[in-house]
């Protein structure tokens, strides 16, 4: 672990490899321990992270699951859209569980508030958009980033101003367009309860706040949101969100210098999911994605949809690896894959589309909990090194279960 610990330096960003889920909350909890700052920056509550601590199951939105540990800062970035009340919500049950974090949390006066009527609106432009249909998290999100970048959008900076002329037209405008009755005084009740217990939060200039923090020497660690096939830009669009999830995306919504990242971890299942709409090459509609998604519980923390799974494709990989610079993998979920016989990979895609797989041997027994890589089967071994030599990043971190200690860790 230390050696491990030193190679990562004082700023990691923890990014999803894939369409999401892979396990980034579980590395962030784990590593959380080690730094100083934990960050969230992009995305809003359509993120659901879980993290199973000491038996214990803990689901997050909109906090980074780093923030388990006690008395480190907790910063929410610039970049992301904030639905108050599932963020106090949030605040409650950590509370309930013993965890205080008002003392602590930062929160970016430029991040913008997702209000109710976004997550109307996301449900229907679903509607209309029909067969073509996204799978957003009806969550808001891409309603709530069409406000900021029409700049039209109320920043955290604005919670405890008198925000009722603005949302009066607001409501007139979601009602011609969307024939939405815009809830005002639930809209305005919300307001009012967050400002009470968030006002002290909120930081005025993040870059300014988080560079008091670096001339400290103190140590970040950033957790991502979705994931690289996500992003608005590089990702499947527009069967993608609407923000930013690459490292980029994650400096640029705290505000920090590209520089200052130290290392980035990938983030990949040891196979592949989806949840929502759009292209997903590798995907078993057959028997084996059926086990996948039992033995994986690849069900969304979010909506409960039953995610769509497949095999590892890795030209995505290969993809994430060069957009984020990634310098580790975390490789999740390798005891998912225990009772496969044989373990299709798809290294690449001929001319007609078709994917070309490369079939691994499967090892049939169980690597659940287990610690060391030299305690892993053979074929697992060689299933890790494989994908290791083909995408040319180091897999660091091996997950062999939900649990916090059920990782291995190579140096
Ligand atoms: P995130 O959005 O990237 O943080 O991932 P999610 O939390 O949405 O989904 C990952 C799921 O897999 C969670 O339920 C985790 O508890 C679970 N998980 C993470 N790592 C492992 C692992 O190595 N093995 C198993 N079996 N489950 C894992
Ligand atoms: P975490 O952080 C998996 C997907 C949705 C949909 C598309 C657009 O837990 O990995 P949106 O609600 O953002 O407008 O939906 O993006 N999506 C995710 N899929 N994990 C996520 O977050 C996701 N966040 C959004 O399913 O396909
Ligand atoms: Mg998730």
């Amino acid at each position: 672990m230390q050696k491990f610990l030193s190679d990562l330096g004082s700023c990691t960003a923890i990014i999803g490899a894939q369409w999401g889920d892979e396990g980034k909350g579980k590395v962030t909890d784990i590593l959380g321990e080690h730094f100083d700052v934990i960050a969230r920056a992009c995305g809003g509550a359509n993120a659901g992270h879980t993290i199973v601590v000491g038996g214990k199951k803990h689901v997050f939105h909109l906090l980074p699951a780093g923030c388990l540990h006690e008395g480190k800062p907790v910063v929410l970035g610039s970049g992301m859209v904030i639905h108050l009340a599932t963020l106090l919500e949030e605040i409650e049950t950590l509370k309930r569980a013993g965890v205080n974090l008002l003392d602590r949390l930062f929160i970016s006066g430029s991040a913008h508030i997702l209000f109710e009527f976004h997550k109307n609106i996301d449900v229907v432009m679903e509607e209309r958009r029909g067969a073509k249909g996204i799978g957003t998290t009806k969550r808001g999100i891409g309603p709530a980033y069409m406000d900021k970048a029409a700049r039209s959008g109320v920043r955290m900076e604005q919670l405890t101003s008198d925000l009722a002329a603005v949302l009066t037209e607001k409501a007139k405008a979601v009602k011609s367009m969307y024939g939405i009755d815009v809830d005002m005084e639930a809209e305005l009740g919300a307001l009012k309860t967050a400002a009470a217990l968030l006002k002290h939060t909120i930081v005025p200039s993040l870059p300014d706040f988080l560079r008091g923090f670096i001339e400290k020497k103190k140590t970040m660690l950033i957790e991502g949101a979705q994931a690289v096939l996500l992003d608005l830009d590089h990702g499947s669009y527009p069967y993608v969100t609407s923000s930013f999830t690459t490292a980029t995306g994650a400096l640029q919504g705290l505000g920090l210098p590209p520089k200052i990242l130290s290392s980035c971890i990938g983030v990949a299942k040891a196979y592949c999911t989806r949840v929502g709409s759009g292209d997903f090459l590798t995907e078993d509609t057959g028997e084996a994605g059926e086990r996948l998604r039992e033995r994986g519980g690849e069900y969304g923390s979010t909506t409960g949809r039953p995610r769509r799974t497949g095999w590892l494709h890795l030209p995505d990989l290969k993809y994430g690896a060069f957009i984020n610079g990634f310098t580790a993998i975390n490789l999740t979920k390798l005891d998912v894959l225990d009772t496969e016989k044989e373990i299709p990979v798809g290294i690449g895609v001929e001319a007609g589309g078709k994917v070309i797989y490369e079939k691994l041997a499967g090892w049939q027994t169980s690597t659940k909990s287990i610690t060391e890589f030299s305690k892993l089967p053979k074929a697992a071994q060689d299933y890790v090194l494989f994908i290791e030599k083909q995408i040319r990043v180091p897999i660091r971190l091996i997950g062999t279960g939900q649990g916090r200690e059920e990782i291995i860790i190579r140096n």
